[in-house]
């Protein structure tokens, strides 16, 4: 696997053109769709459900789907999404009754699981689930909207986290989602991400090959 995977967020894309936005975007080099479920109940905006995640892989669209669940209760919206075609699911622990059956759900479904810790969720979430992720999404904004800035305490965060997946011995992607951008993408790999979430920082640019290879350029410095 690539060291280093880019994520745009299709929350910033033009949903009238969607198909079409997703395809532009894979075309100028990402290399998985972030997919933001909000439900207006655990983050108050409400986006897109599973039937648009069906609508893209029946248009065609094979790249990976990163479905980021910010909805409670999440179990449903799980089978939902399996049955729709998501490569790795994620979603909020405080949303879960039951945060191993929920995880076990999106294995049992044949996709990759992860959790989500937002700004000020501590980190006690992942103790017992070291053994069961593939991947884990730190917040750098607080859940809800596109375009906030990028919280600077996620840094030492993003190095906690970096630490215990070294500890647990396996490949657990760590990823960060809000806030980023070129000028700030390096520091947030140097302290341990592997895979960025970007919306408006691409999908607002007239160029988005342009915008994402100023972040791959930061990436290989
Ligand atoms: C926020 C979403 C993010 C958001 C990122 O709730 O989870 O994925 O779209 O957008 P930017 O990159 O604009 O901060
Ligand atoms: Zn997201």
């Amino acid at each position: 696997s690539k060291p280093y995977l880019i994520a745009p967020s299709i929350l910033s894309a033009d949903f009238a053109r969607l198909g079409e936005e997703v395809e532009k975007v894979l075309e100028s080099g990402a290399d998985v769709i972030h997919f933001d479920v909000m439900d207006n109940h655990y983050v108050p905006n409400l986006t897109f459900g599973s039937m648009i995640c069906k609508a893209l892989r029946d248009y065609g669209i094979d790249a990976p789907i990163d479905v980021h669940l910010m909805v409670s209760p999440v179990d449903g919206m799980i089978e939902q999404f399996l049955e729709a075609g998501a490569s790795v699911i994620t979603f909020h622990p405080e949303a879960s009754a039951h945060v191993d059956r929920s995880l076990q759900l999106i294995k049992d479904g044949g996709a990759e699981c992860g959790l989500v810790l937002n700004p000020a969720t501590p980190l006690h979430h992942l103790d017992y689930v070291m053994d069961k992720v593939d991947q884990i999404l730190l917040m750098s904004v607080n859940p809800g909207f596109g375009g906030q800035s990028f919280i600077d305490s996620t840094l030492n965060k993003v190095r906690q986290v970096r630490e215990r997946i070294t500890a647990s011995g396996r490949d657990i992607r760590l990823e960060v989602d809000g806030g980023i951008k070129a000028s700030n993408i390096r520091a947030i790999a140097e302290a341990g991400a592997d895979m960025f979430v970007a919306g408006s920082a691409i999908f607002n640019q007239q160029d988005y090959k342009a915008a994402i290879d100023a972040m791959r350029a930061e990436l290989a410095l």
